[in-house]
């Protein structure tokens, strides 16, 4: 269409041979009339919805929005299903099928008649996959997230998606919360439609779509539940058709400077560490070279802006009355790349020109900041060679520079069958280390990070010790943990050679990371260290065990890297 060139839908509708005779026919089943393939954009809604992922269960009538939009800008709308990465049910880990979903989105882009997609997004693991995927395609794309639920309520409090259940819980461990006041708090937690409310993973990702320009404006922070984000779903449905008439690509769009403005949004919003993980898959599949440095570099003097949960106070509903992501960004506008271009066409700082702060509890000022150093910690050290995070905006100050004594766990049920045990030798000095929860070792690095404390400290008052492992933690959650060390444990990597009693040092400031031990001792264990067995043998398990990369470049699949286009394929009949 750009430059009278015909488009690739057309390869599949535009025959008068017996392959367009096949391609139409059976589309005409829901009684499409013939201009529907004249070629004129068609595009593909790709949608999440699955009942199993309530935090995208709505998507279906959200995806009706989206067809308005495409019709009303003269584009033919296609939905069709992807797998959804649901965070609350997926065992062993959401995490875990990040890369099926995005090899699941990939293909389905290319091997349909579709010339642009509307990527349909919200629980944590679902906008990254999609973007992975719709990366490596690089048809015109744009991203709607369905929206954050609104705030919990909760006996005359406000409560926030995942952060107040592991407050609460630590609580009830504490003796502090009966288990009855536990179990009517579950009701009041979730009461709308919409992914979790707090700046957790599904905000963050939200946020950071919206950041690097795949979506509309203010695209972050309206609810699920507010008609705006069914407004927006229809905008996105007219966009979409023009991005496809102005050939806009994810590649012209998700640029290095676009990830630039992404990792430094990361700090201003206290975002998820899910982001790093996530963004450097992004940032492989279209060819951008970011790097786990690049996140402390480019973050550090990002201050954290946002009084959101779990850094701060308030939730996304009140983000959006703030004025939203734009609002947000304007006031890190010096920090940013002001030209990077957007999906609709406009620059990063056309779109934020106009927004405003309408609440400086929420969105605070540059003198007054959440943390003043918002951005994410990249450790280093002979612990984590190829580098560990944290994030200091959840962490307890006293802990930043730390030495303490490793109380070691094999794996994740060593530490369940051991961390209330009376007779753990454990203070809120020690270190709590845990193995075998990386991308190979789980598999899936799933969220486990944040190990709930021995109950008889918390018993005693004590709410945060420091913690390391190879996994990741929810975004919603806080403390002190060091996460995503790399190389993990169960490839031979420095973590799985930690026991008991050892001396770990942390220092945020300097960025170090070091297990005290000699050399000759190191050496010593390493000889007698065995790979611990898979949990699965075959199935897709194998296959993410032997092609996934380590955390440090995003735990993506090796083979998955980089942008395969979407080249016709060859005719099936
Ligand atoms: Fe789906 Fe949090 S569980 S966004
Ligand atoms: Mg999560």
């Amino acid at each position: 269409m750009k430059d009278g060139k015909p488009l690739r839908s057309q390869a599949w509708f535009g025959g008068a041979d017996r392959d367009g005779f096949i391609h139409r026919s059976w589309m005409k089943n829901s009684g499409l009339p013939d201009d529907a393939f004249d070629g004129r954009p068609i595009i593909g809604i790709c949608n999440t919805f699955s009942e199993l992922t309530p935090c995208n269960a709505h998507f279906r009538g959200l995806a009706e929005h989206v067809k308005r939009g495409v019709l009303e800008a003269g584009g033919v709308p296609f939905e069709f299903p992807v797998f959804s990465c649901g965070e609350t049910n997926l065992r062993p880990t959401a995490m875990l099928f990040r890369n099926l979903a995005s090899m699941d989105v990939e293909e389905s882009i290319r091997g349909n008649p579709i010339d642009g997609v509307v990527l349909l997004a919200g629980c944590d693991k679902t906008t990254p996959s999609l973007l992975m995927g719709a990366a490596s395609c690089d048809l015109p794309t744009i991203l709607v997230s369905g929206g954050p639920m609104l705030n919990g309520r909760f006996r005359g409090r406000t409560l926030g998606s995942g952060t107040d259940v592991w407050r609460f819980s630590e609580e009830v461990r504490a003796g502090s919360m009966t288990q009855a006041d536990f179990a009517a708090a579950e009701d009041g937690m979730s009461r709308s439609a919409g992914h979790c409310m707090t700046m957790g993973t599904a905000s963050t990702m939200a946020s950071l779509a919206e950041a690097l320009g795949m979506t509309l404006p203010y695209n972050a922070a309206f609810p699920a539940a507010d008609a705006r984000r069914n407004r927006l779903a229809q905008l996105s449905g007219r966009r979409i058709v023009d991005m496809v008439r102005e050939d806009i690509r994810p590649s012209q769009i998700m640029t290095r400077e676009a990830f630039a403005n992404a990792v430094r949004v990361t700090g201003a919003i206290g975002g998820s560490t899910n982001a790093v993980v996530h963004l450097l898959a992004i940032a492989g599949r279209v060819g951008v070279d970011l790097s786990l440095d690049d996140w402390d570099k480019l973050g550090r003097n990002v201050p954290t802006l946002l009084d959101l949960m779990p850094s701060g106070r308030f939730l996304m509903e009140e983000f959006c009355y703030a004025g939203g992501l734009p609002a947000l960004m304007k006031e890190i506008a010096d920090l940013l790349d002001l030209d990077a271009m957007t999906a609709n066409g406009r620059t990063i700082g056309e779109n934020i020109a106009d927004a405003e702060v309408y609440d400086r509890e929420v969105i605070r000022t540059r003198d007054n900041p959440i943390a003043a150093q918002g951005g994410l910690a990249v450790l280093r050290g002979n612990l984590a060679p190829q580098g560990a995070v944290l994030k200091p905006s959840a962490a307890s100050p006293h802990l930043l520079k730390h030495r303490g004594r490793a109380i070691v766990f094999e794996t994740i049920e060593h530490y369940k069958s051991r961390i209330d045990d009376p007779d753990l030798d454990v203070d809120e000095d020690s270190v709590l280390v845990l193995k075998n929860c990386g991308p190979k070792g789980y598999p899936g690095m799933p969220e486990v990070g944040n190990m709930a404390l021995p109950r008889k400290l918390l018993k005693r008052g004590v709410r945060d010790m420091l913690r390391i492992s190879d996994a990741r933690m929810s975004g919603t959650a806080f403390g002190t943990v060091v996460l995503h060390v790399a190389p993990e444990a169960a490839i031979g990597g420095p973590l799985g050679l930690v026991r008991d009693g050892d001396m770990i040092a942390l220092d945020v400031e300097k960025r170090t990371l070091e297990h005290n031990i000699s050399a000759v001792e190191l050496e010593r264990r390493r000889a007698k260290w065995s790979a611990p067995e898979p949990a699965m043998k075959g199935g897709y398990q194998s296959l993410y065990v032997e092609r996934v990369l380590q955390a440090d470049r995003g735990a993506d699949f090796d083979f998955l890297v980089g942008c395969r286009g979407a080249d016709i394929p060859r005719e099936s009949h």
